[in-house]
């Protein structure tokens, strides 16, 4: 056959192919599915945390720090408080501090011969939601001499409308903190916008002349499950819809932290909340640690996530490295770690989180040493001593723990060792993926712990923001040889979960947040739907052209004689596949199909123009032994279930 003539027939067969073709799904036969093949990476990044899931509401609550030109640093401010009346406000490094950790407050001064009300207002993070169907709880801490009412509740910047707000009895005195415990009111009104303070306010006659200082200010709305200190509704009910059955926390780069002493210390982050000093965050905010390891895993546990336990393993992200002869004080501090999160009330630690309140030992069977441990010169001392030390001990105590090498291959070999591969690129490299695992070393189980696709625009620039219906297909078609690979493709997780929608907008998250918006990504509803429709073995799937031919990628699953096969049309024309199902089945086909106008559509706020995205079911019913599944857009994913 001449070269031409080859290449001619196989134009055509592509192009027979895309108009129609014929894909049987056999009964049985292949690999077990991961249960935990669709995840997810928490960390705090751009306000996934504070001012994000962590429902607090007050911004700068206990003047732990600052953020400048994206850096954050412990300088402290009156950042986000503003005086009402004339008052002055200042941070202050206290003689007599609230406690050894929150050592900063806020001074109120107040000049001689004033009257009315006087006080100060927050900004909140990005505003704040007022929804008068929820409750709102606020607390505060005041040292100085004020008997009487303080009103705090919400104020609508654009009428100016004081909305709801609560008045709270406070006696307190000169050189002593006062605690005021949480005082819970409903609001009266839902203004409709986030664009809201929310005010404290005192009688001015009363402070005429002196001062008064306040210190960790909180502001709560109900919470996920009515947990205290807990996450917020909202944010949470999406996390639940993304069906995801993993989750690896507290990070990311920002577990690792900048430098030395930034690193994720899990030891600040329980307890009460004076307790807890705050750190630098990596992505450029100070973090409050109130949403810390215990509420981390409590949100986990409710959310029903099997942990992945992200753990500081020597390398800060900015480059500094723990020596070989320091290494092993991180280790012992690893031991406590897990003796507090498993232990029960017989061992120290254990008992320590039992009399937090935390009876039951959280289940965690997973962990990863360490987070991309080949950045910025890492990769010689994780494998010489950083991997191992962690490694050695941990297995020592937890035999059967999954332990999770951050660098392909582990620098340990071992039943139960795990690598974590992450993958950001380009949509072209994504499809490329498809068969990433196909012929990869069975015996090595992998994650790919995160995964991103990296825009490009005609230009050639990067952005990693967009998160187009194309880019979520790219992502999918890597996902569909995981899916195909999971003997040994043990769960996916995207790059991050939560961002505030504003902040960095050119970097992805899969859930993006305002402060009373949500936004679903095209990636989200490609996870959710994949996570969704999967069975617990994989089956194979045969065409009458052999292999998998462009621009139709699929894999099948099934849960007893349940089939579950995803088609995805990748940038392709109107396309006809009849399936053929191996075996007992339905005559009936429920067909899940996640479309978009076209393949550059996003999704965004409702206000600019909302979801692209949609999801449709519909029933098709098998004729000459086959279901017709029709593609007419060239950017869609179909799930045939019978
Ligand atoms: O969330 C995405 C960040 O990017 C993670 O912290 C890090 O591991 C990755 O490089």
């Amino acid at each position: 056959m001449t070269k031409l003539w080859y290449l001619w027939l196989t134009v055509a067969q592509h192009f027979v192919a895309a108009q129609r073709q014929t894909l049987t799904v056999a009964a049985s036969g292949g690999n077990k599915s991961s249960a935990l093949l669709y995840g997810t990476l928490y960390e705090d990044i751009y306000h996934s945390g504070d001012g994000g899931l962590y429902a607090e509401l007050l911004r700068n609550r206990a003047f732990q720090g600052s953020s400048q030109n994206g850096q954050a640093s412990t300088t402290r401010t009156t950042d986000f408080w503003h005086p009402i009346g004339n008052v002055q406000l200042s941070v202050e490094d206290s003689t007599r501090a609230l406690s050894e950790d929150l050592t900063y407050d806020l001074r109120m001064n107040v000049p001689a011969g004033t009257t009315g009300q006087i006080g100060f207002y927050n900004e909140g993070f990005w505003g704040f939601h007022v929804d008068a169907a929820k409750r709102y709880a606020v607390s505060f801490n005041i040292k100085g001499a004020y008997d009487g009412t303080v009103i705090a509740g919400f104020k609508n910047n654009i009428t100016g409308a004081q909305l709801s707000s609560t008045a709270i009895s406070v006696s307190s005195v000169d050189d002593t903190w006062t605690y005021i415990p949480p005082h819970t009111f409903q609001p009266t009104s839902t203004p409709g916008n986030a664009n809201n303070t929310f005010t404290f306010l005192f009688d001015g006659s009363q402070l005429a002349g002196k001062s008064i200082q306040v210190n960790l200010l909180s502001l709560f709305k109900q919470t996920y499950r009515n947990r205290a200190n807990g996450v917020r509704e909202d944010l949470a009910g999406s996390f639940d819809g993304l069906k995801s059955s993993w989750v690896r926390l507290p990070g990311g780069n920002n577990m690792q932290g900048l430098s030395i002493g930034n690193e994720w210390h899990w030891d600040r982050t329980f307890g009460d909340l004076k307790n807890r000093q705050g750190h630098v965050g990596t992505w450029g905010d100070i973090q409050t640690d109130g949403f810390g390891i215990l509420e981390m895993m409590q949100w986990a546990t409710d959310a029903n996530q099997t942990i992945v336990l992200g753990l500081f393993a020597g390398l800060h992200i900015g480059g500094d490295i723990v020596s070989e002869a320091d290494i092993d004080g991180y280790v012992d501090s690893t031991m406590n770690y897990l003796e507090f999160l498993k232990g029960d009330s017989s061992t120290t630690w254990g008992a320590k989180r039992v009399n937090l309140g935390y009876p039951t030992p959280f289940k965690v069977d997973h962990i990863e040493i360490g987070n991309e441990d080949y950045l910025n010169g890492g990769t010689s001392s994780y494998y010489s001593y950083r991997f191992a030390a962690f490694w050695n001990r941990i297995r020592a105590t937890y035999p059967s723990i999954a332990l999770i090498s951050s660098i392909f291959p582990p620098p340990v070999p071992g039943s139960d060792t795990w690598v974590d591969l992450h993958f950001y690129y380009n949509q072209n490299t994504f499809v490329s993926l498809f068969d990433r695992f196909d012929n990869a070393n069975r015996s090595l189980p992998i994650i790919v712990g995160e995964y991103a696709c990296i825009h490009e625009f005609d230009n050639g620039s990067p952005e990693i923001g967009a998160q187009t219906m194309g880019t979520a297909l790219a992502e999918g078609i890597m996902l569909l040889g995981a899916e195909r690979n999971s003997d040994i493709v043990m769960g996916t997780a995207y790059g991050a979960l939560i961002k505030e929608y504003d902040e960095a907008p050119n970097t992805v998250a899969v859930i993006k947040h305002s402060a009373d918006q949500i936004l679903q990504s095209t990636s989200y509803y490609v996870q959710q739907i994949f996570s969704q429709y999967k069975g617990e073995e994989t089956v194979s799937v045969t065409t009458q052209f052999g292999e998998g031919i462009d621009p139709l990628y699929w894999s099948a699953t099934r849960t007893g004689s349940t089939r579950y096969l995803k088609l995805i049309n990748y940038y392709g024309p109107s396309s006809v596949v009849d399936v053929v199902l191996q075996g007992t089945h339905s005559s009936t086909a429920q067909v899940v199909t996640l479309t978009a106008p076209d393949c550059s559509s996003t999704n965004k706020l409702s206000q600019l123009g909302g979801e692209s995205t949609s999801i449709t079911e519909s029933t098709i019913v098998e004729s000459d032994g086959k279901f017709t599944v029709i593609f007419g857009n060239p950017c869609e994913i179909k799930v045939l279930i019978a």
